[in-house]
């Protein structure tokens, strides 16, 4: 089996050796434009290897691969025009840099290209993707629904969160993984174990991901530092201050997450001291850890060898250590 490095050079050169500008250019440019600003390519990457892991050939995975990358960074033009996001991969969103109307038809045509992917499978094999692919895309909806709404909630509770997230984000790597093991046509039991994996590990990339929105790095996050504090997003580290934060910082939080204001520095800033003094970043980095572990876990209950749980850890590892 090739190294986790291998089957990530194997999927960067596909996707810069992946053309998909044609006419019109005003549909085509910005979905080029989106896919070759990169990322870090997580989801085919993991679909290439749960396929590798169960003894298939990782390049009949591509076609799956693409599939899920293209419909990945279809979500992102929509989510950024719904968070009125401005940065993404350290460049201008699609929809600031043409407009929201290009943002709405090239992202629905990434919809489409995603599942014409597909047709490259024998049937059995494409109506179990096809299938397990629509399940997924409507949960990722239901799931960006739940976000919004919670903007303007003030009842959320971790277990909403946690459900949001799940399917917001968590369910795509686990259709990702599960892609994979349907291609290898492995065992049913198999194809469950590995969702699960995928899942949990999502839960994690999205604990991260929130965590990483107030608290990274604004030279190399590659988006807007403290979007989800602007946007009134209720993610763990909100939720977490609210439970363990005095009452007057309480008090200021759940003021400041009701309103949106002219000066978003002051507002980010006093955010980001409660989550700290109130030990909810601490508590976001501990459950972080934890959806980790969980998935690691399911990785001991699968009948496959020791090297492949490795390889499948690793990555686990690379990504709660990420900071973009
Ligand atoms: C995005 O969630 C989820 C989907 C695109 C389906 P977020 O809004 O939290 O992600 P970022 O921070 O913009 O990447
Ligand atoms: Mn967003
Ligand atoms: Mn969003």
């Amino acid at each position: 089996m090739l190294s986790l490095q291998q089957f990530q050079e194997v999927v960067k050169n596909h996707f810069e050796n992946t053309n998909l500008d044609k006419e019109p250019k005003n549909l085509y440019t910005p979905i080029s434009y989106i896919l070759e600003l990169g990322g870090k390519r997580i989801r085919p990457v993991l679909t290439l290897l749960s396929t590798a892991v169960f003894d298939g050939d990782y390049k009949q995975a591509l076609p799956a691969a693409t599939a899920i990358e293209v419909f990945h960074n279809f979500s992102l033009i929509h989510d950024d025009i719904m968070d009125d996001a401005p940065l993404r991969r350290g460049k201008p969103t699609v929809h600031e840099k043409w407009n929201i109307n290009t943002g709405i038809l090239s992202g629905d045509a990434m919809l489409i290209l995603a599942y014409q992917y597909f047709e490259n499978y024998k049937p059995e094999i494409f109506q179990k993707l096809a299938k397990l692919f629509s399940k997924t895309a409507l949960e990722v909806c239901e799931g960006q629904q739940y976000d919004v709404d919670f903007e303007t909630r003030t009842d959320v509770t971790i277990s909403d969160y946690l459900k949001m997230i799940e399917y917001k984000t968590a369910v795509l790597l686990g259709a990702a993984v599960k892609m994979g093991a349907i291609v290898a046509e492995t065992s049913e039991e198999n194809e469950n174990l590995i969702y699960d994996f995928g899942l949990n590990l999502g839960i994690a990339f999205q604990l991260q991901d929130d965590y990483l929105d107030a608290f990274g790095n604004p030279e190399n996050f590659g988006k807007q530092v403290g979007g989800d504090i602007i946007e009134n997003k209720k993610t763990y580290l909100f939720l977490k201050a609210m439970e363990f934060a005095n009452a007057n910082d309480k008090q200021q939080l759940s003021h400041l997450f009701s309103i949106q204001l002219a000066d978003n520095a002051e507002k980010i800033e006093a955010a980001k001291k409660i989550f700290v003094e109130s030990g909810a970043s601490e508590a976001t980095k501990k459950a972080i850890a934890n959806y980790t572990l969980k998935a690691f876990e399911t990785l001991e209950k699968m009948a496959i060898d020791d090297e492949k749980k490795a390889i499948l850890k690793a990555f686990g590892e690379n990504l709660m250590g990420r900071n973009v």
